[in-house]
């Protein structure tokens, strides 16, 4: 699992604002809110019972706004939020936290809910002029080999599970959308981190 608070976020400090896929506890929120660049917090959560116990927590922070349902069904209505915003930080960290073995346990049958990074970039590509914007992706492991810090407890490696993880071709699909805007760089702590940073 990656950790928002491996990131000295400093280094974005153009950003104005952070959008957050997978709230979760809310460790990653908290991290963030120690940068006054920030101005305001968005983070969307598909599990009802996080999106409760983060509500309650982070009920008098005025800059954070938290949203309930997949990445995919809220995110066109997160960025319409940020629309006059320069700069967004994304932390991009929506997965479940679950292997192959133990998927059906979370009721979850379909791969693209599973993995929904491609979605995700696509729809802010979509809804965004995204040329000043910063990404943190987690488990840069799920798409390519590595010589990562952890080698995975909770996710068993993708050759283990050829017909399992999405992206046969590694990473192209970001390479794709984001290598004419931005420098595509290889973070190996943890279980890897994909940051990508603007051109210009
Ligand atoms: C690794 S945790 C997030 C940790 C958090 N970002 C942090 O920095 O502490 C992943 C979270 O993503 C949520 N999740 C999984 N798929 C999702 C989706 N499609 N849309 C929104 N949330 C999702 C899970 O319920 C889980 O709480």
């Amino acid at each position: 699992m990656g950790l928002l608070r491996h990131f000295d976020l400093s280094r974005f400090e153009k950003a104005d604002c952070l959008m957050e896929t997978g709230t979760e506890n809310g460790f990653g929120i908290e991290h963030a809110m120690k940068y006054d660049n920030l101005k305001e917090l968005h983070s969307v959560e598909i599990n009802e019972k996080f999106y409760n116990f983060c509500k309650q927590k982070f009920n008098f922070v005025d800059r954070v706004n938290l949203w309930l349902g997949s990445s995919e069904t809220k995110l066109v209505e997160m960025l319409s939020a940020i629309s006059e915003r320069k700069s967004c930080l994304y932390w991009l960290d929506a997965h479940l936290p679950s292997d192959p073995g133990s998927r059906f346990e979370h009721g979850r049958e379909a791969d693209q809910i599973e993995f929904p990074l491609e979605k995700e970039l696509r729809l802010i590509k979509d809804n965004r002029d995204t040329k000043f914007d910063y990404f943190i992706i987690d488990d840069l492991r799920i798409y390519e080999d590595g010589p990562f810090q952890h080698t995975g407890k909770s996710w068993i490696h993708h050759h283990l599970y050829p017909n399992f993880f999405p992206h046969k071709d590694g990473i192209k699909f970001i390479e794709d959308m984001f290598s004419a805007t931005h420098n595509i760089l290889r973070d190996y702590n943890h279980e890897g981190y994909l940051i990508l940073e603007p051109k210009q």
